[in-house]
């Protein structure tokens, strides 16, 4: 039996929540949402996409009734293309049907698209409802679930229209992580990486022992090494949600005035440039955290080459990132496209893009792109992409 972890989101302005996370924790569903929501809660509205339904769908759906919620579900279309007001219309148009009311809650079972949407329709329904997160995805059980930022896309950009609306609880079912998608935990690791970079030594080397582990195939031959296995990823996901919720708590809305090495905008490590790579290949190359796997050493590359960067730093970095998978080639970009797009990163705070650099792992500091010459840039690039051609790192 894999133990259950709990991680806390303490918010100074809202109610705290739980994080709660291990293998088979789909199966405390029920007893989660009685506890986190209103005693007068009735009904729970589950959204999903057809996928990931079809493999967990039936447990939640049990266990919330067997805690005695009135449960409906509704599915969305899968992928980033469905994340729109459209679909929020439809989602809010099911929340009707199904008779919400005030004290009643959604529950977001799937990836990031999933989560974003179903937080964005649930902050906007009544003004406001209750909403769970059960993460399936490794990106979202790291990430996106924890920290109450929701959203859709318009054909302006993604996440452009969004709410913060936190979730009463986050429900981690790791083992849902062995039906995802290779590209799909590729990216999710990027992401786990990015946050080890600049949370703390401690938080890298833990998730790059994991993938060391995982790389050297130590996988389920013996019972007792599956279970060890099991609890050394509820661990570490339990560390990123520590680092995440952390960081949440001291800065909850992204304020966009600070630039110190504790402020949300950390978390953006790696995505100047991976915006950019996104942008250029018009979002058909790369899954988002695979862009984020070439940001972060692009990022690595621009502060080695200002001297605030040990170049063995550096190479620990490069390393962590070829174990998180093979990531699509870059080698091939139009330099001058990447360049243009970067300069106009949506992130940038007025007209001067932000970078988020590293004094070494562990130590953030945000950067003025005015501050950094475009040669230090293009230079930084160009090295960065070329680890998909001296890697061998290509995924079609
Ligand atoms: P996703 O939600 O598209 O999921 C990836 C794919 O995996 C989908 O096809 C999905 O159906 C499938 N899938 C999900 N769980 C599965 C499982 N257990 N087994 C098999 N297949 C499964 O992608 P994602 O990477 O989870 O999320 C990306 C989204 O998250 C983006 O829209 C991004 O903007 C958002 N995001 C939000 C935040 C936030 O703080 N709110 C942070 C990071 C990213
Ligand atoms: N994924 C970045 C954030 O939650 O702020």
């Amino acid at each position: 039996m894999t133990q259950m972890r709990r991680v806390s989101v303490r918010l100074p302005t809202r109610e705290n929540y739980e994080i709660e996370i291990g293998a088979g924790a789909l199966g405390h569903v029920g007893r989660i949402a009685r506890g986190s929501l209103s005693p007068a809660a009735r009904r729970t509205a589950v959204v999903s996409n057809a996928r990931v339904f079809n493999l967990y769908g039936a447990r939640v759906v049990r266990g919330l009734r067997a805690a005695g919620f009135n449960v409906s579900h509704w599915l969305m279309g899968d992928g980033e293309r469905h994340k729109n007001l459209r679909t929020a219309e439809r989602a809010l148009a099911f929340f009707s049907a199904s008779k919400l009311e005030r004290t009643d809650a959604v529950v977001a079972l799937g990836g990031g698209v999933v989560g974003d949407l179903a937080g964005f329709a649930a902050a906007v329904y009544l003004r406001g409802i209750a909403f769970l997160q059960a993460p399936t995805t490794l990106l979202a059980q790291i990430d996106a679930s924890v920290g109450g930022k929701t959203a859709v896309n318009t054909a302006d950009g993604k996440n452009l229209i969004g709410a913060f609306h936190q979730p009463r609880a986050v429900v981690i079912s790791t083992e849902t992580l062995l039906t995802l998608p290779p590209r799909e935990l590729t990216a999710g690791w990027c992401e786990a990486i990015k946050q080890g970079a600049v949370g703390s030594r401690r938080l890298f080397e833990q998730t790059r022992r994991f993938l060391v582990a995982e790389r050297a195939g130590e996988t389920a031959r013996a019972p007792e090494r599956a279970q060890r296995r099991a609890d050394e990823l509820a661990a570490l996901i339990a560390a990123q949600c520590s680092f995440k919720a952390k960081i949440v708590a001291g800065d909850e809305r992204e304020d966009a005035g600070r630039t110190d090495a504790h402020s949300r905008r950390i978390l953006n490590f790696g995505h100047t440039a991976a915006h950019a790579l996104e942008a250029v290949t018009r979002y058909r190359r790369f899954r988002h955290g695979e862009a984020v796997g070439y940001g972060m050493l692009v990022a690595a590359e621009i502060s080695q080459r200002l001297g605030m960067l040990d170049a063995s730093e550096l190479e620990s970095l490069r390393a962590c990132v070829r174990l998180a998978g093979r990531l699509p080639r870059a080698d091939d970009l139009d330099e001058r496209a990447l360049l243009r797009a970067i300069a106009s990163d949506k992130k940038s705070v007025g007209g001067h893009v932000r970078w988020v650099l590293l004094e070494g792992i562990g130590r953030p500091r945000i950067v003025g792109g005015q501050e950094i010459q475009p040669r230090v840039v293009r230079a930084a690039l160009r090295a960065a992409m070329a680890q998909s051609s001296t890697d061998k790192s290509e995924v079609n």
